[in-house]
């Protein structure tokens, strides 16, 4: 059974309340925050206020994705807002491993993300170190878009590198993830499912969750 993490930039952000408390009576696991500074990526979505806000709206786990340049600078700023999970982008991270145990050290698991165009063997070094990859199943930026087919195939190769070696890291799947082809992503591997537009636009979101969990 997958992790469900509903992520909240497809929310309707005028009725944050009633979207927080439609996720904590469904079956969804995690909140997925997307964080977005118009450098790393074409856009700007919200930072640690917005995040503190959704850490008193709900116990469920916080998993917060940096999409932004220099994530060391504001390591400490998310830790304090409840962020329970922080994942950095491994394009933006020249010291990549420094910003890993900055972020454990801080009391957080520690994710990396990689874009689509990012071969999984450059985690290999990495590996041993971190709790969670965060896998770009679309360019990251903006939610609504398709899911890339060629995912697939890292899903399974990333699955391969950590089990040969016995390690615990689990797998996130971050965009263009649906009902269709859940099933397909899970088989191949994944731990956790990122869905956006997929809840939020659903007729009922919680019926949505309870399918998807049900994978
Ligand atoms: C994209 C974000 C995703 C996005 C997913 O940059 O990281 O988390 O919200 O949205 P959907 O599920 O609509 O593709
Ligand atoms: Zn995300």
């Amino acid at each position: 059974m997958a992790i469900i993490a509903p992520s909240l930039l497809a929310a309707n952000f005028l009725q944050l309340q009633d979207e927080c408390n439609m996720l904590n009576k469904s079956e969804a696991d995690w909140f997925h925050l997307d964080v977005m500074d118009g450098r790393f990526v074409p856009n700007i979505s919200f930072g640690p206020m917005l995040i503190a806000f959704f850490r008193k709206a709900t116990t469920k786990v916080c998993d917060v994705h940096l999409m932004i340049e220099d994530p060391g600078n504001y390591a400490e700023l998310f830790k304090k807002a409840g962020a329970d999970i922080l994942s950095v982008h491994i394009e933006a991270c020249p010291h990549l491993h420094r910003n890993i145990q900055q972020i454990k050290s801080l009391g957080m698991k520690a994710g990396v993300a990689v874009n689509p165009h990012t071969p999984v063997e450059s985690l290999k070094d990495i590996l041993g170190d971190i709790d969670m990859v965060c896998l770009m199943s679309v360019n990251p930026g903006f939610g609504g878009q398709s899911f890339i087919p060629y995912t697939l195939q890292k899903i399974k190769q990333l699955r391969a590198m950590i089990d040969e070696r016995g390690l615990e890291v689990k797998i996130e799947i971050d965009g263009g993830v649906t009902e269709e082809n859940a099933k397909q992503i899970i088989d191949a591997g994944a731990d956790i499912l990122v869905a956006g537009s997929t809840i939020f636009k659903s007729a009922d979101p919680i019926a949505t969750i309870a399918t998807l969990k049900a994978i």
